[in-house]
C-alpha cells in the first residue's frame, strides 16, 4: 500500500518550529492588547458569493485559487432507481433484468426490507409473470458503499429466508449496491459477497456552494454585518490568527494551508473609521510587531488607490489604454483589460512586465480628498517615525480595497517577498449587502514570518529543565511523584524510566535537559537528591525542599 503524506501545499509543524510559532502569536496577542484590539474567531469556511462579492470575481484567488464544493448535498435515490431500471430493463421477460414488481410478503416483512434500504419493488432476476423465479438480486441505492450498507443487505436475505410469506423464500438471493460512479473509493469496507455497482449520472442536488476561506477580512466583515457590530456606535478593533487557504503552485513561502495573523478596524464613519490617523496607527502598530518579533531590514510600501470613483475613473483610463496593446498580452490580460483592467496590474507573466510599465498610473486619477486623506496618512507616519516608500504600482491583489494600499517586504523572504499585506476597504460592507462601515486592515503570512525568523536567527534546541532518572523499576512511581511536585513548581521535565541503566539515562539526559536528577533508594530516604548540570559538568547534592529553586536556575551558573 502507498504510504499517505500531507497534501500537497500543506505541512505538519513540529517541535521544536511550533516553539517560534507560539512566540510568535504571543508577541502578536500582547502586542494587540496594548493597542486595544480585541480577538475574532470567523468559521474556516463560508458561503462562496462572500468571495465572490468581497474579493471579487476576477481577482486570481476567487477566479483560480479557491476551494469551493457544493455542500447539503441531497442523495437523490428516485431518480437513480428510475435512470438504473431504465438502463437494465429488457423487453424479453426470459433474461436477467431489472424492473418494478412488488416482491410479495406480508406488510410487516416489506415495511422491515424497506427500512433496511432494500428496495423491495426493484429486483434483478427472471420475471415469471408477476412473480419472480430463479436468482434474485435485493438491490440497494446508497451515496457510498459503507459497511452499514452491506449489513442491511445481509439482513435483509436473512429475513427474506426466513419469512413465511416471502415471494423470495424459495430463490437463491444474490446482493447488489447500487452507488454513484463519483462515489469515494470505499477503502476500508469488506464488501464480501456483496456486488458493487458503480453507475453513472448525476445522483446529488446541491444546496449551497461552500468555501475554505482564502482570507479573513471578508469573513471578518461578514461577522460585522451578521451582529450588528455597527450598531454599538464604536469602532471594532478585531485581530484573528487561523489558517486560509489558497491553490496557489507551491514553492518555499508559499503554501495551500497557510496561517495568517490579521487585524481590522471598521465602524460607522460616525466613529472616525474614515480618518488617516487610522490607517497610520495600524501602520505604526506594524512596525513596533515587526521590531518586537525581532525582525529587522523590512520595507514598507505604500500607495493609494483612491476612492470607488477615483478607482472606477481609473478603471476606465487603463481600459482606453489597454485598447492597443492588450492583444500583445496573456490571454488572462487580454480577458482582464475587458472585464476589470485594474486586474491587470496584477499580471507576473514577465513578458508583460514592459507594457504593464507604460501604463498610465493610478496616483494620477485621485481627485482632491482623496489625495489630501493619503497626504495626511504620509504626515502622520512621519511624525511617528515610522519609515516608508512609495509604490504607485501597489494595487493588491483583492478587488475591495479603497485609497491606502501597502506592502511590507522582506529580503530574507527572496522572490516571495510580501511579509504582508493590506489596505483600506471602505465599500467592503455595502459589497456584501451591510451598512457603511468603512475600515482598514492587513493580514501577516505566519509561514512568511517564520521563515525571514528563522533566517536572522538560529532557533535555539528545545531542551527541559530536568531529567529525572529513577535508579531501578521499583522508583518509578516516587519519580512520577517527584516530577509532578516539578512540573507543579513550573519547571519543565522529562522523566525517565528505570528500567535504563545509568548510563542510557545519561545519553538521553544529555539530549533532552539541562540537568539529570538521580533518584536511588538513597536518594528517596534522605530527600537528597544527586544533580548533575551538563553544561558545566558540575555534580552536586540537593535538598528535595530546595530542588526546584535550583533547577530553576541558569545551567551556565
Ligand atoms: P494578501 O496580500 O492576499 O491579503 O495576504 C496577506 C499575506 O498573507 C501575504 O502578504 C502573505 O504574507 C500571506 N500569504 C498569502 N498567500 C499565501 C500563501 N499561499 N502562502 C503563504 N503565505 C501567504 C489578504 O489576505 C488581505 N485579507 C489582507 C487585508 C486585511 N487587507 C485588509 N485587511
Amino acid at each position: 500500500m502507498t504510504t499517505l503524506k500531507a497534501v500537497r501545499g500543506t505541512r505538519d509543524l513540529l517541535p521544536p518550529e511550533t516553539a517560534l510559532w507560539n512566540r510568535i502569536e504571543a508577541t502578536a496577542r500582547s502586542v494587540f492588547a496594548r493597542y486595544n484590539f480585541g480577538e475574532i474567531r470567523t468559521p474556516i469556511f463560508e458561503d462562496t458569493s462572500l468571495f465572490a462579492r468581497g474579493v471579487g470575481e476576477e481577482t486570481d484567488i476567487v477566479s483560480k485559487e479557491m476551494y469551493s464544493w457544493a455542500d447539503g448535498e441531497r442523495f437523490e435515490e428516485k431518480k437513480m432507481i428510475a435512470e438504473w431500471i431504465g438502463k437494465n430493463q429488457s423487453d424479453d421477460p426470459s433474461r436477467v433484468q431489472a424492473g418494478r414488481i412488488n416482491v410479495q410478503g406480508n406488510p410487516p416483512f416489506l415495511t422491515k426490507l424497506n427500512a433496511l434500504g432494500v428496495q423491495r419493488q426493484v429486483y434483478r432476476g427472471i420475471a415469471h409473470g408477476p412473480h419472480l423465479t430463479g436468482a434474485t438480486e435485493l438491490v440497494s441505492f446508497r451515496p457510498v458503499v459503507s459497511t452499514e450498507a452491506i449489513a442491511d443487505l445481509r439482513k435483509a436475505r436473512e429475513l427474506a429466508k426466513s419469512d413465511q410469506s416471502s415471494q423470495l423464500q424459495q430463490h437463491r438471493i444474490d446482493l447488489r449496491l447500487v452507488v454513484p460512479a463519483s462515489a469515494p473509493p470505499d477503502l476500508w469496507v469488506d464488501q464480501g459477497d456483496v456486488i458493487v455497482e458503480r453507475f453513472d449520472g448525476q445522483f446529488f442536488a446541491s444546496s449551497q456552494s461552500l468555501t475554505l476561506r482564502p482570507e479573513n477580512t471578508a469573513g471578518v466583515v461578514r461577522a460585522y454585518i451578521e451582529h450588528k457590530l455597527g450598531e454599538t456606535g464604536q469602532l471594532q478593533k478585531l485581530y484573528y490568527i487561523g489558517p486560509q487557504f489558497r491553490r496557489e503552485r507551491p514553492q518555499k513561502g508559499r503554501y495551500r494551508q497557510f496561517s495568517q495573523i490579521g487585524a481590522e478596524v471598521i465602524g460607522p464613519p460616525s466613529a472616525g473609521s474614515e480618518s488617516p490617523l487610522r490607517d497610520a496607527e495600524v501602520l505604526e502598530m506594524l512596525a513596533t510587531l515587526l521590531d518586537e518579533l525581532g525582525i529587522t531590514g523590512w520595507t514598507l510600501e505604500i500607495n493609494s488607490v483612491g476612492s470607488a470613483v477615483d478607482r472606477a475613473r481609473y478603471n476606465e483610463v487603463l481600459r482606453t489604454a489597454l485598447v492597443s496593446v492588450a492583444p500583445r498580452m496573456c490571454q488572462d490580460c487580454q480577458r482582464r483589460a475587458v472585464t476589470n483592467p485594474l486586474r491587470v496590474l496584477d499580471c507576473k507573466v514577465p513578458e508583460d512586465q514592459p507594457i504593464i510599465e507604460t501604463l498610465p498610473k493610478i496616483t494620477d486619477s485621485l481627485d482632491e480628498a482623496s489625495k489630501a486623506h493619503f497626504a495626511a496618512v504620509l504626515a502622520a507616519l512621519d511624525a511617528a517615525g515610522v519609515p516608508y516608500v512609495r509604490n504607485d504600482r501597489l494595487v493588491r491583489g483583492l478587488d475591495y480595497y479603497t485609497r491606502t494600499t501597502f506592502e511590507f517586504t522582506h529580503g530574507g523572504l527572496g522572490a516571495r517577498n510580501a511579509l504582508l499585506g493590506g489596505g483600506r476597504y471602505d465599500g467592503l460592507s455595502e459589497a456584501i449587502g451591510g451598512p457603511k462601515a468603512p475600515g482598514i486592515g492587513f493580514a501577516m503570512g505566519e509561514d512568511r514570518l517564520v521563515l525571514t525568523l528563522q533566517s536572522l536567527e538560529s532557533a535555539p534546541p528545545q531542551v527541559a529543565d530536568a531529567y529525572i532518572a529513577p535508579l531501578g523499576e521499583n522508583l518509578n512511581p516516587a519519580a512520577l511523584a517527584l516530577a509532578r511536585e516539578l512540573r507543579r513548581a513550573g519547571l519543565s521535565v522529562e522523566l525517565g524510566d528505570g528500567t535504563f541503566r545509568l548510563k542510557k539515562s545519561f545519553e538521553v539526559a544529555d539530549k533532552t535537559a539541562r540537568r539529570i536528577v538521580i533518584l536511588g533508594e538513597d536518594e528517596q530516604q534522605s530527600g537528597i537528591l544527586t544533580v548533575k548540570t551538563f553544561a558545566t559538568g558540575m555534580q552536586t547534592k540537593v535538598n528535595r525542599a530546595e530542588l526546584a529553586v535550583y533547577l530553576s536556575t541558569p545551567a551556565s551558573e
